[in-house]
């Protein structure tokens, strides 16, 4: 196969079924990707530069670095993620070229849907090709993960990257963060009269203040204390029991229960279709909310009362996705409720003076590809 010089890439973003917090203890993530994402076009350049433009950025600024030059934390705002990318693939030893990188994007930024691994990915995916390297992706995964573990500096987990290059249409994948093993399950709520919908609380987070990190250095403590490597190797809740401290308890409890919940949904959705299985899925997605707003504590009123509020509007069950302190819910929804659910939230909304919330459609869809 000849090396383009030039391309379109797509990756998209994620909404996460179960499993939050859970990656970085090595435990299990159940997510979809949506037909939203970003959209790289890359072009190879011979002069070792990378000149990257956003469509999102106001301005329309050409940012310009010198691929050689790059070193974490060298490039600030939203160029550090494909300049990252550049900086990970050399640091693996990949003589990826200098590229010029456009960006558009249908995912709106701080939502919780990983507009960053999206943007990562389809970059990775672009530089690789027209630098005429083919990379596996799962390799490609956890160098878009170290760019921005270590050169972006969010001390995020491997889920995103993931499920950005990894996902199938009509399914949502089952990934064992330990063994990074990968069960694809079919998922497909419109075939049973269920839409899932993302929420946009409109609360942006970012996953690079100390929040996330500070979690993340509990779970550390919890299994130190408890003589694991990662709380994800406890599967028994009695366990994360023996804990003294109530607070490292119940972030422990979070991770085991969340883990376990993502299995039962992927056998539910493996042994079952129809309607009810939405039902007890629902359920469980409810659960996993109110452990990541009480025992894990990274949810926000916003998301607590869009939860209560879709349920009370005929949801069959929503939760938080992503890091939390802002962000998305996902709801299922039984797909004649949908407009009183929408209606519901934002009549809320709107009695408290919060910025609307934005909805979307999240259809289980394909991984990254290469689109022109
Ligand atoms: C963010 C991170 C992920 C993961 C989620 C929480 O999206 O990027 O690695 O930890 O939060 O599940």
């Amino acid at each position: 196969m000849s090396t383009p010089a030039s391309g379109v890439w797509f990756a998209p973003g994620r909404a996460n079924l179960m499993g939050e917090h859970t990656d970085y203890n090595e435990g299990l993530v159940l997510p979809f990707a949506l037909s939203q994402g970003v959209t790289a076009t890359v072009t190879r350049r011979d002069d070792g530069l990378l000149a990257m433009r956003s469509k999102q950025m106001p301005g329309d600024e050409i940012i310009t670095v010198g691929v050689d030059g790059l070193r974490p934390a060298s490039v600030q705002g939203w160029a550090a993620y494909p300049a990252g990318v550049a900086w990970a693939l050399r640091a693996a030893d990949v003589p990826v070229a200098g590229a010029t990188i456009e960006i558009d994007s249908d995912l709106p930024v701080g939502a919780g849907v990983s507009s960053s691994a999206a943007l990562e990915c389809a970059v990775a995916l672009g530089l690789c090709e027209v630098s005429g390297i083919a990379m596996s992706r799962r390799v490609l995964a956890a160098v878009a993960r170290q760019a921005e573990n270590e050169f972006v500096g969010a001390p995020t987990g491997i889920i995103d990257q993931h499920a950005s290059l990894l996902c199938q249409a009509g399914h949502a994948m089952l990934l064992d963060c330990a063994t990074r093993d990968i069960t694809q399950v079919p998922f497909c709520p419109s075939a049973a009269g269920v839409s899932s919908l993302v929420i946009d609380t409109c609360v942006p987070h970012s996953l690079a203040d100390g929040a996330y990190a500070r979690r993340r250095a509990q779970c550390e403590e919890a299994a130190r204390q408890l003589e694991v490597p990662f709380l994800g190797q406890i599967t028994d809740p009695a366990d994360a029991g023996r804990l003294e401290d109530p607070k490292l308890r119940r972030r422990a409890r979070h991770v085991v229960s969340d883990s376990a919940r993502a299995r039962a949904i992927a056998t539910a959705l493996a042994e079952e279709d129809g309607a009810d299985v939405y039902r007890d899925i629902g359920d469980l997605l409810t659960a996993g909310h109110a452990s990541l707003r009480d025992d894990f504590e990274v949810s926000w009123t916003q998301a607590d009362v869009t939860v209560e509020t879709a349920i009370d509007a005929g949801a069959y069950g929503a939760k938080m996705i992503g890091g939390g302190f802002g962000g998305s819910v996902l709801a299922l929804v039984p797909t004649g409720a949908i407009a009183d659910v929408r209606a519901a939230v934002t009549r809320t909304f709107t009695e408290r003076s919060w910025t609307p919330p934005a909805f979307m459609e999240a259809v289980p869809s394909p991984a990254a590809r290469r689109i022109a």
